[in-house]
């Protein structure tokens, strides 16, 4: 049989009894009653039963149904019948049958552990679950830059490879270049930073790597970082940028991926509230206070964290904003706020349902002075800074940023209790493999 000319199992679950299709895929379930053999067949639309049969199917269709292991690759062709037994209540009754690649026996059965399954990592990834993960990303990533380009911001590819920290020594995984230290990217800000001199609105979608101490179930050394820049903005503008990135790609996902949602189970209801913007925004003071009044102990001046996050979703039903935080707890480039000199121009974006933290931003320091006492005092190197400082001595302008880690997205979203499964090979906990 020629592998072109197929229905996918959707478009098969659509037609009328009676019809003739052909369909390709793998072999999902198989059960053998003896003058019948069901199989159920996956594609990248979803599954549908197939059935060969010793009254409808020719006696080879019979055999080479029986033969076909769980997930061989096969194709078939039959008359589409109604059976309110079969997954979406419509079968396939197979009058041919064709084994393209015969499978050894698979190494899931169902009930393995986490730790099994992410060795098998490379087979896992065709489980129902991680496809439907996988493609309510793939949503997310075409709302992103549908967003972005709708807001006339230029997409940029900035590197990988960099010579200095943006985000703290701690977590920077270092390589050997020719001889000297690089280190692979924890943010690509500083490189937006030079480019909204020319396009003035840069944004990219690239990976980013953190040598994280703590393992944490939100936490990636490799993760997938969206960010944003832009000339001439301050905090506020920068706040209702993202939450109208955070509002759009939600409302994107809940228009286009309610079968994957339902399958993973996800209650929408609970995500429905965070398609509608402003969403609420308090101070670091203020989020201390209630921290407090919910017996947690916490000092104004601490940093918060997962845990502390986690109480503090629970006051809220949408995404909500933390601003003014102690300028000590943030990195060397944000600006101070003129009122209150002690606290950043800085926000994070907390996503609720106890995840946390997706979004970190701030508006930038533009004065040379300032920005390279910043990074003295943070004990960095201003020669390590030269270009950037650069910035500040050609055409300086007030500016913002942000940055929204992927998978922490995903992961509110599609209702994960762990960072892992938004991303189809994560790197976490040491390993590498596969
Ligand atoms: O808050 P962060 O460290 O901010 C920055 O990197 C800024 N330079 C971004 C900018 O302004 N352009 O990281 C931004 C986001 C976090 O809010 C979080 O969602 C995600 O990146 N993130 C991680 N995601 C998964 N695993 C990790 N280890 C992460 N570290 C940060
Ligand atoms: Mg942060």
């Amino acid at each position: 049989m020629p592998y072109s000319g197929f229905h996918t199992t959707r478009e098969v679950r659509g037609m009328e009894p009676g019809s003739r299709a052909r369909v390709r895929g793998w072999v999902y379930r198989h059960r053998d009653l003896g003058r019948r053999v069901f199989i159920v067949l996956r594609d990248s639309e979803g599954i549908l039963q197939l059935v060969a049969s010793d009254q409808a199917s020719p006696r080879e269709v019979v055999e080479e149904a029986r033969r076909a292991t769980i997930e061989s690759s096969i194709v078939a062709e039959g008359v589409v019948a109604r059976d309110p037994r079969a997954p979406g209540g419509v079968e396939l009754r197979l009058d041919k049958l064709e084994i393209v690649g015969l499978a050894g026996d698979f190494p899931i059965k169902g009930g393995e552990s986490v730790d099994y399954l992410l060795d098998v990592r490379h087979l896992w990834i065709r489980s129902r679950r991680l496809t439907a993960v996988m493609r309510i990303r793939d949503t997310m990533f075409r709302a992103y830059r549908e967003f972005f380009q709708e807001r006339g911001f230029w997409e940029v590819s900035p590197p990988m490879l960099t010579q200095a920290a943006v985000e703290g020594g701690a977590t920077l995984f270092e390589v050997n270049f020719f001889g000297k230290k690089a280190y692979l990217t924890q943010s690509a800000q500083l490189y937006l930073e030079a480019l909204i001199f020319s396009l003035e609105r840069v944004w990219t979608l690239a990976p980013s790597f953190r040598a994280e101490r703590s393992r944490t179930r939100r936490h990636l050394y490799e993760y997938w970082h969206l960010e944003a820049e832009e000339a001439w903005a301050g905090m506020e503008e920068e706040m209702r940028l993202v939450e109208d990135l955070v509002a759009y790609t939600v409302k994107r996902v809940l228009e286009e991926r309610l079968e994957e949602l339902s399958l993973l189970k996800r209650d929408t209801e609970k995500l429905e509230p965070a398609t509608r913007t402003p969403y609420p925004r308090i101070r670091y003071e203020e989020a201390i206070r209630i921290l407090n009044r919910r017996g947690v102990e916490i000092r104004y001046g601490d940093d918060m964290g997962a845990d502390e996050e986690r109480i503090l979703t629970e006051e809220y039903e949408t995404p909500f904003f933390v601003t003014h935080f102690p300028l000590e707890l943030k990195s060397f480039y944000m600006k101070p706020d003129p009122q209150n000199p002690g606290e950043a121009l800085a926000f994070d974006l907390l996503a609720p349902e106890g995840v946390g933290e997706i979004v970190g931003g701030s508006q930038r320091e533009d004065d040379l002075e300032a920005l390279e006492e910043a990074i003295r005092r943070r004990g960095l190197n201003p020669e390590d800074y030269q270009w950037y400082l650069d910035l500040r001595r050609y055409g300086t302008v007030p500016h913002s940023g942000f940055g929204l880690g992927v998978e922490r997205q995903v992961m509110w979203v599609a209702g994960l209790d762990h960072i892992r499964d938004s991303i189809p090979f994560p790197r976490f906990r040491d390993r590498i493999y596969p």
